[in-house]
């Protein structure tokens, strides 16, 4: 993969079927309880493939264990205002915004990593926030996401130490304003 997905089509709905969608065009869809497990595969790649960088392996292993409890992990999709980008049939990233103005996920799999996936997520998730009523998200950064958080114009209000299994790891708190329109340079309609 390498064309930016900026240069190709973001549609809203899935209304158009595998067969017929033109390959490399991303579509952005709502979150069923089927993807559960693609969105799970997606999110530990993403944490041990990408965010591993920054962090130790003792601190990638408690964010991202082996094993998942699924119906709980569906729950916590479900709850949230979930969005999947999908590209050529895949699930290859997600975001959420909660009722409380959290931007709570934000995980792209590395193979479709810095083509505009998340730049496309969010900027979809910022739009649906507004319509929400919301006026403000705010987002728990990891180290890895925050120079992409910053792109996308979040501003740094404190940096933290989240405690997950017993291990600590350094997060960085953002937040961002939501109008009525955001939805950027892309045509999400
Ligand atoms: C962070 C992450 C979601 C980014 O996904 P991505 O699809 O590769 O990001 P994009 O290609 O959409 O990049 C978005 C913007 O941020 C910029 N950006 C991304 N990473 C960057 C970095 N490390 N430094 C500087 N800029 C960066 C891109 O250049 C792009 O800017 P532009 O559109 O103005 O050119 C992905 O790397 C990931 O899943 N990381 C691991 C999991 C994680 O930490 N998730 C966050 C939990 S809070």
């Amino acid at each position: 993969m390498s064309a930016r997905v900026r240069e190709l089509v973001v549609v809203q709905n899935p209304i158009m079927t595998d067969d017929v969608r033109p390959p490399g065009v991303l579509l952005i869809r709502r979150y069923e309880a089927a993807d559960a497990g693609d969105t799970w595969r997606v999110f530990q790649a993403a944490v041990h493939g990408t965010a591993s960088r920054d962090y130790t392996p003792e601190q990638i292993q408690a964010w991202a264990p082996a094993t998942v409890d699924e119906a709980r992990w569906q729950q916590r999709r479900s709850a949230a205002h979930t969005w999947l980008a999908c590209l050529d049939g895949a699930v290859v990233g997600f975001s959420d915004f909660t009722d409380d103005g959290l931007l709570d996920m934000l995980f792209v799999h590395p193979d479709a990593g810095g083509r505009g996936v998340a730049r496309a997520l969010v900027t979809h998730v910022l739009r649906e926030a507004a319509a929400a009523g919301h006026h403000r998200l705010h987002v728990h950064a990891s180290l890895t996401a925050w120079p992409a958080f910053e792109r996308l114009g979040f501003t740094v209000d404190a940096t933290r130490l989240a405690e997950i299994r017993g291990q600590k790891l350094q997060n960085v708190d953002m937040s961002i304003t939501v109008t009525p329109g955001d939805g950027g340079d892309l045509d999400l309609d």
